[in-house]
């Protein structure tokens, strides 16, 4: 590319400045270009000038516009067995938003988000402990939604690439609503949203934070439908408790 050809306004450019963006860089600095052919002295000085990275939540964003950008995706391979695109479920004002992995056969072939049986235990939990805890709460209350939003096949745990070209989305959900506190299901959740390796043993049951939000990090529902998991299911009870007095007091 020769150096006079104009950079600004292409998809390229702005990929690559969210790409600096999303490494936690918040400004660049460019040199402006200098003309090559009669270079006057005074041009000669580059120029240093300050460049402010485009956001990665578009303004005005809202669950609609991100639904509309998701369009009929193609981006990564999930779109090949899909059925359904699984955006969210919930309210767009939910103070508690829920994360998990991905869709499985039920939300696939529905289009919402835990519908199956680990989706009715998630359901039965909220609904339970907020009840027993007198907080008037509802699924139809807090925001459902995953980290990937097509099913992967036989419901194997996301690739890192699928995880990252889909999590622009979810990072867009999160920032839409603003919740008062997350709540991440499952060891891929939390590594979507908190980075490292840790597994959910070590982070749950402590707040965390996603960009200032307090997070929790708790056992996924499926986890807990295997007969032998007692222990963790009462871990997760604490956990819930913790998250909704947190959020509903
Ligand atoms: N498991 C998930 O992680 N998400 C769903 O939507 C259903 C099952």
């Amino acid at each position: 590319m020769s150096p006079r050809e104009p950079l600004e306004g292409t998809n390229e450019v702005r990929r690559i400045l969210q790409f600096y963006r999303d490494l936690g860089f918040k400004q660049i600095y460019r040199r402006t270009p200098v003309a090559i052919s009669t270079p006057a002295p005074a041009e000669m000085k580059a120029i240093s000038e300050t460049i402010e990275l485009p956001g990665l939540v578009p303004a005005g964003d809202t669950l609609d516009l991100i639904r509309a950008d998701i369009g009929d995706c193609t981006r990564c391979r999930l779109c090949k067995e899909r059925k359904k695109i699984v955006f969210g479920d919930g309210s767009a004002r939910a103070r508690l938003v829920f994360v998990g992995e991905g869709p499985g056969a039920d939300e696939d072939e529905q289009g919402i988000p835990f519908v199956g049986r680990a989706g009715q235990l998630l359901t039965q939990m909220i609904e339970g402990t907020a009840s027993k805890e007198g907080i008037p709460l509802k699924r139809a209350d807090v925001y459902i939604c995953n980290v990937v939003k097509c099913r992967p096949p036989e419901n194997r745990t996301p690739e890192p690439d699928e995880m990252e070209i889909c999590g622009q989305f979810l990072f867009r959900q999160l920032s839409v609503i603003k919740p008062k506190a997350i709540c991440a299901l499952g060891s891929t959740a939390a590594k979507a949203l908190l980075g490292g390796k840790d597994g959910v043993t070590k982070l749950r049951g402590k707040w965390h934070k996603w960009n200032d939000i307090p997070l929790m990090v708790t056992f996924h529902p499926s986890y807990l439908l295997r007969p032998y998991n007692q222990n963790a299911k009462r871990e997760s009870w604490e956990d819930l408790k913790k998250v909704l007095h947190f959020v509903y007091d």
